[in-house]
C-alpha cells in the first residue's frame, strides 16, 4: 500500500480517478502532455523539504550543497539543450517567467508589442485581464484571415508604437516563427527581443524548429508542454548583464524560495530532452500533427492556415451553424479533449469562440502514431458531422477508448 493511500485515501482515490480520466480519454489539449515517471519521482523527492533562497554558491540558509549541485545540473542541461550561456531554472510557471523579464528589463508604463489573445497569442503578452496588459502600455499585431503572421505589418506597427520590448511567440499558432525577422524588427525600432517559446521548445530542442537564438535577447518557456517535464517556467539569454537582471527579477524580485524538488526534476526532463530518443518523439509529434490537419481538411473543414508546421492544429467554425464551445462540448462527450479557441477573423465571445486547438504532444508520448491518429481524426471528423447526435459520440467514445487503452501511460501507478 502507498503512503498517500494509508494516509490519505480520499486524495489518493482522486489521484486514481485522475489517472483513470488521462487514461481513457485521447488528450488533445495542444499544452497538454504525459511527463516520465522519473520526472514525477523528482517531483516527489526530499528536495521538496529544502529552502534554498538564491542561487548555487549564494544561499541565504545552509545546507544547500545538494540543492545548489541540482540546480546547477538543470541550468547546465538548459543551457547545453538549447545551446545558450545563461539559464535561470527557478520560475514556478511561465507566467512567472515572463513577468519576470518585463520586470528586469522595462519599468511599470513602458511600452510592449505582443501577439493579440485572439490571434493566437498568451495572456502575458499584452492582454488587459493580465498583469503584463496592467502594468505595461500594451499593444498588439496579428495574424491576417489566412492564419499567419505578416512580418511587414508587424515592422510598421512597430514602426509606429516604438515598444521598449517585442514579444514573440504564441498559444494558438500553427506555423513556424520567424526569429530572425522579428530581429530586424526590433533592431529596426531599437526594441529588445523576447521570445516566449512555451508551446514549441519541445520541437526546438529537438532541431524541429527554429531555435530563437541567436535571434533573440531573451527567452522563456514553459517546461510542461512540448518538453514532456514538470510543470514548471526556464528563462535563459547569451547576455550577462540580462542574465543578472533575470535572477534579480526571480529572486528576491517576484518569487521566495525556489522548488527545489522542481527544479530537480527540470534536470531529469532536460536529460530526456538530451536523448536521441527525443528527436525521434518530436519528429513524431509534428508528423502527427500533420496527419490531423490532413484528414481534418479532407473532410471539408477548414485548418487556419490550411495545415500546421508544428504539434498543433486550429480549426475553424467560421463556416460552420455550431461554435468552437459546441465541438468542445460534442468531442468531450466522444472521450476526446480538446479545447475551444478563438480564429482569424472571429465574431464570438472567447468563452464561445469559432474554432477548437488539437495538439498532438499527450498521444504521442502514449506511443501513437500516424496511423492512430488517421483513425482519431476521422472519429473528430464524425462528431462534428453530427454535432448533435450524443447516442453517436457515446459509441464512438467506447471505441476510442478501447484504443487509447492500447497505449498504457504507466506501467505502474505513480501517484
Ligand atoms: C506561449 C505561452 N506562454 C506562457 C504560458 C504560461 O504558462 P503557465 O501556464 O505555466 O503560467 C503559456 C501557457 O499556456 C503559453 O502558452
Amino acid at each position: 500500500m502507498s503512503f498517500l493511500q494509508e494516509f490519505d485515501n480520499e486524495v489518493y482515490a482522486l489521484c486514481e480517478k485522475e489517472l483513470e480520466r488521462q487514461t481513457d480519454h485521447l488528450e488533445m489539449i495542444a499544452s497538454e502532455n504525459f511527463t516520465l515517471p522519473a520526472v514525477m519521482e523528482a517531483m516527489g523527492s526530499v528536495f521538496t523539504n529544502k529552502y534554498a533562497e538564491g542561487y548555487p554558491q549564494k544561499r541565504y540558509y545552509g545546507g544547500c550543497e545538494f540543492a545548489d549541485a541540482v540546480e546547477q545540473l538543470a541550468i547546465d542541461r538548459a543551457c547545453e539543450l538549447f545551446g545558450c550561456k545563461f539559464a535561470n531554472v527557478q520560475p514556478h510557471a511561465g507566467s512567472q517567467a515572463n513577468g519576470a523579464v518585463y520586470a528586469a528589463l522595462i519599468k511599470a508604463g513602458d511600452k510592449i508589442l505582443g501577439m493579440d489573445l485572439s490571434h493566437g497569442g498568451h495572456l502575458t503578452h499584452g492582454a488587459k485581464p493580465s498583469f503584463s496588459g496592467k502594468n505595461y502600455q500594451s499593444f498588439t499585431y496579428g495574424v491576417e484571415l489566412d492564419g499567419r503572421i505578416n512580418y511587414e505589418r508587424v515592422m510598421d506597427i512597430a514602426r509606429i508604437v516604438q515598444p521598449k520590448i517585442i514579444v514573440c511567440g504564441a498559444s494558438a499558432y500553427a506555423r513556424e516563427i520567424d526569429f530572425k525577422k522579428f530581429r530586424e524588427i526590433a533592431d529596426e525600432v531599437g526594441a529588445i527581443l523576447f521570445a516566449d517559446i512555451a508551446h514549441i521548445a519541445g520541437l526546438v530542442a529537438a532541431g524541429e524548429h527554429p531555435s530563437p537564438f541567436p535571434y533573440a535577447d531573451v527567452v522563456t518557456t514553459t517546461t510542461h508542454k512540448t518538453l514532456a517535464g514538470p510543470r514548471g517556467g526556464l528563462i535563459m539569454t547569451n547576455d550577462e548583464e540580462i542574465a543578472k537582471k533575470i535572477n534579480s527579477a526571480i529572486f528576491p524580485g517576484l518569487q521566495g524560495g525556489p522548488l527545489v524538488h522542481v527544479i530537480a526534476a527540470k534536470a531529469v526532463g532536460f536529460k530526456y530532452n538530451l536523448s536521441e530518443e527525443w528527436k525521434a518523439y518530436a519528429k513524431q509529434v509534428k508528423s502527427n500533427a500533420s496527419v490531423l490537419a490532413e484528414v481534418i481538411m479532407k473532410r471539408g473543414y477548414k485548418v487556419v492556415s490550411d495545415g500546421t508546421d508544428n504539434h498543433l492544429v486550429l480549426v475553424s467554425f467560421l463556416d460552420r451553424d455550431f461554435s468552437g464551445k459546441d465541438a468542445d462540448a460534442a468531442l468531450g462527450r466522444a472521450g476526446i479533449t480538446v479545447n475551444k479557441n478563438t480564429v482569424p477573423g472571429e465574431f464570438r465571445s472567447p468563452f464561445v469562440t469559432s474554432g477548437i486547438r488539437i495538439g498532438s504532444p499527450a498521444l504521442t508520448s502514449r506511443g501513437m502514431k500516424e496511423e492512430q491518429f488517421e483513425i482519431i481524426a476521422n472519429r473528430i471528423c464524425d462528431v462534428l458531422d453530427d454535432i448533435e447526435n450524443e447516442a453517436k459520440q457515446a459509441e464512438i467514445k467506447e471505441e476510442l477508448k478501447a484504443l487509447a487503452q492500447q497505449f498504457v501511460i504507466y506501467s505502474q501507478p505513480t501517484y
